[in-house]
């Protein structure tokens, strides 16, 4: 596995913290460069103290963003975007906005992506996209139905962008739940209740690490035979 991505150029979309950081760090320890890209450089940069790491701004919403990036950032063999804004809520509270944000920033912003990217990347099936999907795409509960419109479409991207740019492949990682901060806004106590609560529900009796998704991430990107696939590294969690 460390030998697929020893030398390799790897973009890792997102914040310098969480599943993004997890993967940048895991793509390092494989031997391959990484450029690190979101909206704020400086936080990004400063998140990483490694002369392998580069960090670049890059806005996914934003096509003139992506087309700048793109016309500068050179070869790539991987990227991987794990850029979202969550609509979370039950149906009363859904406002267009934040669900219009939520697919241009998860699902739209992958595809232009992959519009801008593939051109800089190789065409022998060693090169991929990994995407980011998520667990309530697979399993409806109120409270994510803009959450899981969103990655429901990006399992839907992943397959239909594998017919599309190939032979570079396309594969998508959902996870379940994982304490990357996404969850603070339900506050500490709310916080641990629900990571209970899923804890109890899962097969596998606990909720993810970043880890866990980064080594999927990793399997994505180095499994030359795997396209159009959604890893779901998600504790079983739409079994029950
Ligand atoms: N954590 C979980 O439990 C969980 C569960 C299911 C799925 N996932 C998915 O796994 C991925 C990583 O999750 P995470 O919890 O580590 O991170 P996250 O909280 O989802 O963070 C995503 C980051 O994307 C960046 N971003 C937002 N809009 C952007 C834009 N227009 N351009 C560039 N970057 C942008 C933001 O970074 P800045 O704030 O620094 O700009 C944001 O913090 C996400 O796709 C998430 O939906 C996570």
């Amino acid at each position: 596995m460390e030998c697929a991505l020893k030398d390799r150029r790897v973009l890792v979309v997102g914040r310098g913290s969480g599943i993004a950081q997890a993967i940048t760090h895991a793509v390092r320890t494989a031997g391959a460069e990484v450029v690190v890209a979101g909206r704020d450089r400086d936080k990004l940069a400063a998140s990483y103290d490694d002369p392998g790491i580069t960090a670049e701004f890059l806005d996914i919403t934003d096509d003139a963003s992506i087309g700048t990036f793109a016309s500068r950032v050179g070869h790539l063999d991987h990227v991987v975007s794990t850029a979202s804004a969550r609509a979370r809520g039950a149906l009363p509270q859904l406002q267009r906005t934040d669900l219009l944000l939520s697919l241009n920033t998860k699902l739209l912003g992958p595809l232009m992506l992959a519009k801008h990217l593939t051109p800089h990347m190789g065409g022998n099936g060693d090169s991929s996209f990994v995407l980011f999907s998520g667990v309530h795409a697979f399993k409806a509960k109120v409270g994510y139905l803009g959450v899981g419109i969103t990655n429901g479409a990006v399992d839907f991207l992943t397959r239909s962008l594998a017919v599309e740019v190939a032979p570079i492949r396309v594969n998508a990682v959902s996870p379940g739940v994982i304490d990357t901060g996404a969850w603070d806004a339900m506050g500490e106590d709310g916080k641990r209740q629900y990571f209970q609560q899923v804890s109890a529900a899962n097969p596998v009796g606990r909720i993810g690490t970043i880890d866990d998704i980064a080594q999927a991430a990793i399997f994505a990107m180095t499994n030359s035979f795997m396209t159009g696939v959604t890893l779901k590294i998600d504790g079983g969690e739409p079994l029950t």
